[in-house]
């Protein structure tokens, strides 16, 4: 007889930081590249994804192929069918198990990335090589907590402007 034990969640962090840790300006992304826009649909597409509001607004829509959950403590606010509204992260999480997930993808922003750092188990981060001004921040990681796990480092061209690295790293 199949066992009924509900699924593990994998929560997963996914952000392209500078190396200063700056993630965005004034409600936007900073950078132009197109390797890591293709390498977070590749990498999300099929999944929920976790975001707070403000980030949501900077997309301006639900992404395609992706279940957006968006945190907000606004209990007006509204998202297209097939979307979801909660009011903390630990109801986005639950929802998400509800939903028989065994994948989730936290997409951002500073705020969102700060409280879901606690309950994560792999971080996928896109380290840009540079140092932009920035008015929002990745929250610094313990390297005592996180081990690398893979690494793949690539140079800029004509679709992207800056160097990149590729970094996933899980719990120590
Ligand atoms: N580089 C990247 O990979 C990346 C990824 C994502 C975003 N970004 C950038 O990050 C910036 C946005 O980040 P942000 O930190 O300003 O905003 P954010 O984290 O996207 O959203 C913040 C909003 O989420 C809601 N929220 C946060 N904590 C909550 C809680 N505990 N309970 C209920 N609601 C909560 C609040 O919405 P209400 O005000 O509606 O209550 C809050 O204003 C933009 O510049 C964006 O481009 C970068």
């Amino acid at each position: 007889m199949q066992s009924k034990k509900s699924k593990v969640l994998t929560v997963s962090i996914i952000v392209a930081k500078a190396k200063n840790n700056v993630i965005g300006k004034d409600n936007q992304l900073i950078w132009k590249l197109s390797a890591d826009l293709k390498h977070f649909k590749k990498h999300t597409t099929g999944h929920f994804i976790i975001m707070g509001r403000k980030t949501y607004e900077s997309m301006g829509k639900p992404l395609p192929n992706r279940t957006s959950i968006v945190i907000t403590r606004n209990s007006e606010y509204s998202i297209p069918e097939g979307h979801y509204i909660v009011h903390d992260l630990q109801d986005a999480l639950e929802l998400t198990k509800k939903n028989h997930q065994e994948k989730v993808f936290i997409i951002g922003g500073g705020e969102i990335y700060k409280q879901a750092l606690a309950f994560t188990d792999e971080l996928l981060i896109t380290e840009v090589d540079c140092h932009p001004e920035g008015d929002t921040y990745f929250p610094s990681i313990d390297p005592e907590d996180w081990k690398i796990v893979q690494k793949e480092t690539h140079q800029k061209d004509e679709k992207n402007e800056y160097d990149f690295s590729f970094i996933t790293y899980k719990r120590a």
